[in-house]
């Protein structure tokens, strides 16, 4: 299993660098242990640098299974936004409020190579767009407007 990564380890807060295409098999590799991953710590998405590889590749939980996102983007996002409570694998025992748009246009790559683009909506909106923030080193925590559950941690962390 991979182990995952936790705060305060510096790649969280790295950019990750673009998987290069095509797809090699160290990549389709990579995506299925992440699905391994998420699925044995419980999580609904997860981003390589929480497994200490510093590119840009995600898996996310569906209504239709788990997705692997290959250099995934956020192309347009509604005007709407919602506030919905967030936790992090690599940030155990914290919760947050967050407030994200409520839809978005993601455009990414799949394992097989293809090109996607599709509207994410609800949950599956809600973890694409957290885990694209790992991507780019940013943490739920740097979003939230109220710490709802463990905050006495976040120094332990090195977040505050
Ligand atoms: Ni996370």
């Amino acid at each position: 299993m991979l182990p995952l990564v936790l705060v305060p380890q510096p790649i969280l807060r790295q950019v990750a660098k673009p998987v290069e295409l095509p797809i090699t098999e160290e990549v389709q590799r990579l995506g299925r242990d992440m699905i391994e991953a998420m699925v044995h710590y419980h999580g609904i998405g997860l981003a390589a640098p929480q497994v200490n590889q510093g590119v840009r590749l995600i898996v996310i939980a569906t209504v239709s299974g788990p997705t692997v996102c290959v250099n995934p983007e956020i192309v347009k996002s509604s005007w709407r936004k919602v506030n919905f409570e967030e936790g992090c694998l690599s940030i155990p025992n914290v919760f947050g409020l967050v407030r994200r748009p409520e839809r978005v246009l993601v455009h990414y790559c799949n394992l097989q190579g293809e090109e996607r683009e599709e509207w994410l909506v609800e949950l599956a909106a809600r973890v694409y767009q957290h885990e694209v923030d790992h991507l780019n080193g940013v943490l739920f925590v740097d979003r939230a407007s109220k710490i709802t559950a463990g905050r006495e941690l976040l120094k332990d962390y090195g977040l505050v």
